[in-house]
């Protein structure tokens, strides 16, 4: 068992692999945060935690003239209110009386086999063959009969452990959170950490920045309704000395798709606080007498070795334990060609099958209709909300137009925007009420659409029913599902007054619904997430959908960066990734390789290829699956850091068994007469002979990591290489 209790010092150890976490019921019943970070074995931390007389650092009342026990200044597990702490508190209550205060003091633990699951959120989940257990803390506050259970699962194999919290009322009166946070982490020192985080904009999103923690609150979230483009749910926390192959760094990964919010603050006596949960801007969620309330999942992982070996544990772990769909591991995903950028939404049957054909020749399997074949939509004024087949573009009608691409032997995918409305749409006249518009008010414009109130059960029942239909009508093999808009507006019509504050949750929880409804129930579907790029590619989207675009943004050179942020938290098999027309200086060989990186596949009209890029693209389609057990299965590095001035930008994957690597290279500047550059691998087996693209001359694994590999300079820019490495022998 992963998780110790010992009576004795009651002490809670969490053990994975190589991390160990602990916490102490303590002095007078609190909870407090003793310890995370490598192994420390049987160790009681508590000889860490001291305790002074701190001035206007309040002490609990049962201390009475003791001086020296503060909240203020003591390690805790979950950070609470109106309790002496004065800092960023996991839970802002507002008690049936009125006040807000929380004094909730460790009641009751239940260790068990297996990994807890949530009622209304996604979660991660153990396969058959991983060591999982959770464990149950339950805090109780006697007075307002309120109960927080905290929720913890160890994976010990995968040196991963989550966090979720629920709240009980208990009470015989409403009351109504304000904030709740799912994670509580204390650092006894934290004045020489860094906070790495992604933040981005529409087109380029996480981009990765990196800031010295100083003495105040340091806050990543969104209150854009989805968790964004701007911000990701993702943070580390690191030593300040900490590079991509060295350090400790400390990951933070949300299960959350909507507003969220993450705080770091570094206090006064230089102890760092990070708490992660549901955003509280317009968040008052009141409770009745006997009902719960589930804050989401947090995902925790500690390495030693830098951000590579974070990233691995994040990969790992996300590649198994989170999303269900058989194209995770058992289906090779197909190479797609996507109608968006070749046609935008003026296309028909005759034009999809046109390139359908192209793209045949380009080795192509799969033709995705985007956006455009449905109600009245030849433009984004107008049709969102009407999921039927728009039979003056698709004439034949989608069955036909299916069965078309399927005797060419090609796949058909759709795509979907389910959860907006547009105001010229037979949906928005029928149901003008079932929009998110405040009465007596216009709603936001942003893209002329408006966004559908998810909370409501007919909404979600009307799109569970369509949608079902279209995919159940046709052989769809592939759908994309998107969003293109930041929420405002935030209302329901059949919530009274005072449950608006719950609206923003109740919308993921209703969207949640619709997709377990939708992508649960068609599992042979691969399902690709969008929000105007990667507006929302967090790790609840992906418990659902295996891939997700990373970006609008087709640009190769944009998209090394993109690629590099991305590949801080999320495996490259989840991303997205196409070549199309951007980029007009940059070969197409160039575009193939940085597509490669990810899920590959087209963006483009195949029709207006030559004999020569169609022959060319075959290749590359054909070693996108040549190397598929290698980008999708293998271990991945960060060879260079585009953010950095340098001339070119690599990366690698590498098989777990060291066996083969795909060394990737994009020469993205070149100096006149300039140095020979050398790009060194990593992950290879130092003692092994590696051959590099089938050649005869052999280097060994310890050659090519120190050293490196001389990339040719005498090349056009924006060239890009790409090395196979096949070790010889056992
Ligand atoms: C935004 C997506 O990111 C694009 O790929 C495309 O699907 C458009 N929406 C369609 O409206």
């Amino acid at each position: 068992m992963a998780i110790i209790f010992n009576e004795q010092t009651k002490t809670i150890t969490l053990h994975t692999k190589n991390t160990s976490y602990q916490m102490k019921i303590g002095n007078l019943s609190y909870l407090l945060h003793l310890y995370y970070g490598p192994s420390i074995g049987d160790e009681d931390m508590n000889y860490q935690v001291m305790q002074y007389d701190r001035g206007f650092s309040g002490n609990p009342y049962e201390s009475r003239n003791a001086r020296t026990f503060s909240l203020d200044a003591q390690p805790q597990e979950f950070s609470t209110q109106q309790q002496g702490d004065f800092r960023t508190a996991s839970i802002e209550v507002v008690n049936t009386d009125g006040s807000y205060s929380y004094h909730g003091k460790a009641l009751d633990y239940k260790i068990s086999q297996g990994k807890y699951q949530l009622d209304t959120l996604p979660c991660v989940f153990a396969n058959d063959k991983d060591t999982a257990d959770s464990l149950e803390i339950t805090l109780f506050d006697p007075v307002s009969s309120v109960k927080v259970v905290l929720l913890y699962g160890v994976f010990e194999e995968a040196d991963i452990i989550t966090r979720a919290v629920k709240v009980v009322n208990q009470g015989q009166g409403s009351i109504h959170l304000r904030k709740i946070m799912s994670v509580c982490l204390d650092f006894l020192n934290g004045a020489d950490m860094d906070l790495v985080s992604l933040p981005g904009r529409y087109g380029q999103e996480r981009q990765v920045e990196r800031q010295p923690m100083t003495h105040h609150i340091h806050a990543i979230g969104s209150v854009r309704g989805s968790s964004s483009h701007q911000q990701n749910p993702f943070l580390i926390l690191c030593d300040r000395e900490a590079s991509e192959d060295y350090g400790r760094c400390y990951g933070f990964s949300l299960m959350y798709s909507g507003n969220f919010l993450a705080e770091a603050e570094l206090d006064q006596y230089d102890q760092l606080r990070l708490v992660m949960g549901i955003n509280p801007k317009q968040f008052y969620y009141e409770l009745k007498p006997g009902e719960t309330f589930e804050g989401p999942e947090a995902v925790m992982a500690f390495s030693e070795h830098g951000f590579t070996g974070l990233s691995h544990l994040y990969h790992d772990f996300y590649r198994t334990n989170l999303c269900r769909s058989k194209f995770v591991k058992d289906v090779q995903r197909p190479v797609l060609i996507n109608s968006w950028e070749a046609a935008f939404m003026d296309f028909d049957d005759v034009k999809l099958v046109e390139i359908a054909k192209a793209a045949k020749n380009m080795g192509v399997e799969l033709l995705v209709m985007d956006d455009g074949w449905f109600g009245k939509r030849d433009d984004d004024n107008s049709g969102l909300g009407d999921w039927f087949v728009n039979e003056n573009k698709i004439k034949c009608g989608l069955h036909k137009l299916v069965e078309q691409i399927n005797q060419l032997g090609m796949k058909f995918g759709i795509w979907f925007e389910p959860e907006m409305v547009s105001e010229d749409s037979d949906l928005y006249r029928a149901h003008p009420d079932w929009a998110m518009e405040i009465p007596g008010r216009h709603a936001v414009r942003s893209r002329n659409q408006i966004a559908l109130d998810m909370s409501r059960l007919e909404v979600q029942d009307y799109l569970i029913e369509r949608i079902n239909a279209i995919l159940d009508d046709a052989n769809i093999y592939y759908v994309k599902w998107d969003i293109n808009r930041s929420l405002a507006d935030i209302w329901s019509n059949v919530l009274p007054a005072e449950k608006q504050g719950e609206v923003y949750h109740r919308y993921i929880l209703g969207l949640y619904r619709v997709m377990d409804e939708i992508i649960l129930t068609h599992p042979d579907i691969l399902f690709e997430g969008c929000s105007g790029g990667g507006g929302r590619y967090d790790p609840a989207m992906l418990h659902y959908y295996p891939q997700y675009w990373v970006s609008d943004n087709n640009n190769p050179i944009d998209r090394l960066k993109l690629h590099y942020g991305t590949s801080f938290v999320y495996p490259t098999c989840t991303m997205g990734a196409h070549i199309s027309d951007s980029g007009k200086f940059v070969p197409l060989e160039t575009k193939a390789v940085v597509a490669m990186c990810g899920t590959f596949g087209y963006e483009l009209d195949a029709t207006h290829l030559s004999k020569k890029e169609q022959e060319l693209c075959k290749k590359q389609s054909d070693l996108f699956r040549k190397y598929y057990h290698i980008t999708f299965e293998g271990d991945f590095y960060r060879l260079t850091n585009p953010f950095k001035p340098g001339n070119m930008t690599a990366w690698q994957h590498v098989t777990k068994d060291k066996r083969e690597s795909l060394l990737s290279v994009v020469v993205t500047n070149l100096t006149f007469n300039g140095p020979q550059e050398y790009i060194r691998a990593k992950g290879l087996d130092p003692k092994a002979m590696y051959s590099v693209n089938g050649g005869k001359e052999l280097h060994s694994g310890s050659a090519l990591m120190n050293a490196g590999l001389p990339i040719n300079r005498e090349v056009p820019e924006y060239s890009a290489f790409q090395f196979h490495l096949a070790r010889k022998g056992k």
